[in-house]
């Protein structure tokens, strides 16, 4: 049983106002991306799906004369410090367990390193998921960023990954109760 399921989070106005602002197709696809991959990197895929559908969370608009400016978000774009602090506190509210608000926080945090200096970081299964499930669903200059989906579509969508995450999570215990220790 999970405390908090992705029509939660997607019905929460949080939700509403900084994901739409980021893109909800974009996030909806990722999640879809996550939950895949995680499987195949044995990974909780309740986390993955919810670091994915809320990873760009963190976006800004950067703006100048009426006009979105590259260059600018280039420079000063700390979307997933951000969103990493966004999505912990909704997460919080909504009541998931502090231990997974953290893991999942941490993997959006982790799911670019654009804003970081350069350098090697070793990322954990679950944070390489998410970074996986983002570059997956990547299009040329942003346009993943502006792709959209209606609001009935959207939450139907979530329902559904919702349902397939439940079914993995209960065949991972039935297997756990199943494998002789
Ligand atoms: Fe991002
Ligand atoms: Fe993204």
């Amino acid at each position: 049983m999970r405390d908090v399921t992705l029509v939660q989070i997607f019905d929460h106005p949080i939700t509403q106002k900084y994901v739409k602002r980021s893109g909800m197709a974009h996030a909806i696809a990722c999640a879809y991306h996550a939950f895949k991959l995680s499987l195949e990197h044995n990974v909780n895929p309740d986390m993955a799906a919810k670091a994915a559908l809320l990873h760009d969370i963190g976006h800004y608009t950067w703006y100048r004369n009426g006009k979105w400016d590259y260059s600018l978000y280039k420079e000063n774009d700390i979307h997933a410090i951000k969103g990493a602090e966004r999505a912990h506190k909704l997460l919080i509210r909504l009541g998931e367990h502090p231990k997974s608000a953290k893991e999942i926080a941490l993997a959006v945090l982790l799911h670019t390193d654009s804003y970081l200096p350069h350098g090697e970081l070793h990322l954990k299964p679950l944070q390489k998921v998410v970074h996986l499930a983002d570059e997956a669903d990547e299009e040329p200059s942003g346009g993943h960023h502006y792709r959209v989906i209606d609001d009935k579509k959207a939450r139907t969508m979530l329902a559904k990954l919702d349902q397939q995450i439940d079914d993995e999570l209960n065949k991972l215990t039935l297997d756990e109760l199943n494998s002789p220790s």
